[in-house]
């Protein structure tokens, strides 16, 4: 049984996830903008993702017959200066995420909701990886952001970037 706490988490996580979606498509966008498709491709991967993630969550609640209410999705009110800026916003905004779930495994733990603790552990993975992915862009962009030559390297490596969906499955 999931009690009321770990189902306002669990509920207010749609939310979140679509939310990344809508930050990382407003990168997606800003690097268009710049003409670097290659970065765009990237965060629009990243978007899709997120919207996955957000499906997951949906889809749990269902699964467990808990209510689901959308909230308004708020609007991504990050600028920048420059291409860096957004990297490291990307790193930022996926710790926060790792402390959400976190947050809600705890209290999923608290009340040995063993099948909702189950479920995030998937989560609890993706997010090292989602923080691992952060980091090596800010990484190379240090490496060779300021060459126009392996700028335009590192932007066709991102536009290879393919979709695959989650390995979760509910
Ligand atoms: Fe859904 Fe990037 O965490």
């Amino acid at each position: 049984m999931v009690t009321q706490k770990v189902h306002e988490l669990l509920n207010q996580q749609i939310n979140k996830e679509f939310y990344s979606a809508y930050l990382y498509l407003d990168f997606s966008n800003y690097f268009k903008a710049q003409g670097l498709d290659g970065f765009a491709n990237w965060y629009l991967i990243q978007a899709q993702e997120e919207r996955d993630h957000a499906m997951l969550f949906y889809t749990y609640l269902q699964n467990e017959n808990m209510p689901v209410a959308l909230d308004a999705i708020a609007k991504p009110d990050k600028t920048f200066t420059c291409h860096m800026d957004v990297l490291k916003a990307g790193l930022e905004h996926e710790i926060y995420v790792t402390s959400l779930i976190n947050y809600i495994y705890a209290a999923a733990f608290d009340v040995k909701d063993f099948r909702t603790m189950k479920f995030l552990y998937w989560f609890v993975k993706e997010q090292g990886e989602e923080e691992t992915n952060a980091n090596d862009l800010i990484s190379k962009m240090e490496l060779f952001g300021s060459d126009p030559k392996s700028l335009y390297m590192l932007n066709q490596e991102l536009a290879a970037r393919i979709y695959t969906a989650p390995s979760l499955v509910l």
